[in-house]
């Protein structure tokens, strides 16, 4: 049997400084046009946010991360670096870095691999996974960023019904306690039958949400752990696996 802890750590807004790196690099490029503060993002979608903000304000954000130097240059977020170094060398724990590329590929996965080099060194190159589905991928815990975490088949179903003007309401704003009770039942209907879509309908892994400003005002869930930054008790988190 394997007795083994598999750690499986997101990299964009777990390890990198996402967030902050698109907002510098945003108000760079475009010094004239509106933008979303850190403590206004809502939702895990930076280009959903700012498509609301003004149609073509999706377009721009997207062109920052599909830009050269991009994920290159993104900030270790802080006390990341540490806490990988450390878990990697905890014994009977196996520590992967799981992250999706985006789909426009001429620099971020290269980047990506640098990144890892630069900050965690050639060693953790052995430890990088690049998928779009991180439920296929097996482990005991996956820490990430985002709340929902499903295949490509649930994504499409995710973006209709994103369209729902109540669902957006939520994801813009900190009201899920005024959504009336059986709104508030409907929605969680739509999401567990979502999850059935699944490409992996039943991920091996404990999803622990890391807390993001995108993320930190969404209703606390009774069943997702969380780990608020890399200074919360992460040792915790993986004994409790053990
Ligand atoms: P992750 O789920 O491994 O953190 O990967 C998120 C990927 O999604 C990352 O490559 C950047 C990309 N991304 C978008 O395409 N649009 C967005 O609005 C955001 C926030 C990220």
């Amino acid at each position: 049997p394997n007795t083994r802890l598999r750690v499986l750590l997101d990299m964009d807004g777990v390890l990198a400084d996402f967030e902050g790196g698109f907002l510098k690099k945003y108000r760079e490029r475009y010094p004239n046009e509106p933008y979303i503060s850190l403590e206004e993002r809502r939702g895990f979608w930076v280009s959903t946010q700012y498509g609301e903000l003004r149609a073509d304000l999706c377009d721009k954000a997207i062109s920052i991360w599909e830009s050269k130097n991009f994920f290159m240059e993104l900030e270790p977020l802080p006390g990341s670096v540490e806490a990988v170094k450390e878990m990697a060398k905890m014994k009977n724990t196996d520590v992967f870095i799981c992250t999706s590329p985006i789909k426009h590929y001429a620099h971020c996965p290269y980047e990506k691999y640098a990144w890892v080099e630069r900050h965690l060194g050639p060693d953790f190159l052995e430890k990088v996974i690049l998928t779009r589905d991180k439920t296929i991928v097996s482990g005991d815990i996956l820490v990430d960023d985002k709340p929902d975490i499903l295949g490509p088949g649930q994504l499409a179903i995710i973006e209709r019904n994103v369209n729902s003007a109540l669902y957006q309401k939520i994801l813009r704003q900190n009201v899920w306690s005024s959504v009336h009770k059986s709104n508030r039942d409907w929605i969680m209907q739509q999401d567990s039958d979502q999850k059935h879509e699944s490409v992996e309908p039943n991920p091996s892994w404990e999803h622990v949400l890391f807390t993001a400003c995108h993320n930190k005002h969404l209703p606390v869930s009774t069943t997702q752990r969380r780990l608020l930054s890399w200074a919360d008790n992460w040792r915790d988190i993986l004994e409790g696996k053990c």
